[in-house]
């Protein structure tokens, strides 16, 4: 197989015309779903791929492309956008053929763009051998980053960036979950047989650890100093509880029941809307009216609820007041939360 960067972008962009085509030719609204369903995450590991190696690389070394690679990282950040547009969005509202249309327009004319004009100054200003090693490098990225959303950020040139990393805080690895549990969802939705089924587990333990960690950490401190934090985050509580209920109806049915796509369509639905809620009438303004270094503290509340939460969804002996009755999913969730609240307390003795 070859390694030489381009050479992996054209099958990346051959890849994603082929499933542009499928949506095209989907002549029930299912299948014009069964697509986008596809598409998103073949775009999202194509965009990592050229926004994390490709990208830094032609700027660090060719720097006449300065402009076109920050136009070409601007359309990808257009075509994100969409994509999380989508992702939040059901297949029967009226704008979402609208909207995939417009984004298939949108990357066809970037990927056609790349292939006719960018790549051959690429290639010709950085030669074989340095074209496979962002290769060697895209296919290392693949392997362990197995297409996993990260932050955006503009492709550096090569040089150290002017202000030192900033240390996470719970805003920003809460909102790393968020993209984690999106990339969950479109796993459970396409895999099948056994892999269904783990991936299905895995993100009923992300969801336990998250909202655990949310519910623990972040809710009693946004209720504390934020402008009617009452109020904000008894309607995220709400929205929670509601997710959970249905959660735990797809959980009783399990993934290959024939009602688990529609039932699971709308738990992404209510759960990516709910993170979005989040992150615009909570975390914005923790952001603004929390201490950065009480944040930045927060970060162990939720490792903390990572590393002792259950991996199995039916309880051991950790926990004597779990609510078991509630089905295995639920009891997941009340296992995490004793055992955090075990280990903060622990923590402060
Ligand atoms: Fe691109
Ligand atoms: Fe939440
Ligand atoms: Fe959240």
């Amino acid at each position: 197989m070859s390694t030489d960067a381009i050479v992996l972008l054209r099958e990346d962009h051959k890849e994603i015309r082929r499933l542009f085509r499928e949506f095209q030719s989907a002549n029930t609204p299912a299948r014009k779903a069964a697509a986008v369903r596809r598409i998103l995450p073949a775009l999202a590991t194509y965009r990592q791929r050229e926004d994390e190696c490709m990208y830094p690389q032609v700027r660090s070394l060719l720097p006449e492309l300065d402009r076109d690679v920050l136009e070409n990282s601007e359309e990808h950040h257009v075509a994100e956008v969409l994509c999380a547009e989508l992702a939040t969005m059901k297949p029967d509202d009226e704008r979402f053929t609208a909207k995939t249309t417009v984004l298939i327009e949108t990357v066809t004319r970037h990927i056609t763009d790349e292939e006719q004009d960018w790549f051959p100054q690429v290639r010709k200003g950085l030669g074989r051998k340095q074209l496979q090693d962002i290769g060697a490098r895209m296919i290392t990225l693949r392997k362990n980053g197995s297409g996993k959303k990260k932050p955006r950020t503009t492709p550096t040139n090569g040089a150290a960036p002017k202000d030192a990393a900033p240390k996470q805080d719970v805003v920003d690895l809460l909102i790393q979950q968020h993209n984690q549990i999106r990339d969950l969802f479109l796993e459970v939705e396409t895999a099948t047989g056994k892999a269904k089924h783990q991936a299905f587990q895995q993100l009923v333990r992300l969801l336990a650890v998250h909202e655990t960690a949310e519910e623990q950490a972040v809710h009693p401190v946004a209720r504390l100093h934020l402008d009617g934090g009452g109020a904000i985050v008894d309607a995220r509580l709400a929205e929670e509880h509601q997710a959970k209920q249905t959660l735990a109806a797809l959980e009783e049915m399990g993934p290959d029941a024939p009602e688990f796509p529609r039932l699971l369509d709308d738990l992404r639905v209510s759960v990516l809307e709910h993170a979005s809620h989040e992150e615009a009438y909570e975390f914005r303004y923790l952001r603004r009216d929390v201490p950065a270094a009480e944040l930045r503290a927060l970060v162990k509340v939720v490792k903390a609820a990572e590393a002792v939460a259950p991996t199995h969804p039916h309880p051991g002996i950790e926990s004597a007041t779990a609510n078991t009755l509630a089905g295995p999913a639920l009891s997941l969730f009340d296992r995490t939360k004793d055992l955090v609240h075990n280990t903060i307390h622990r923590g402060k003795r």
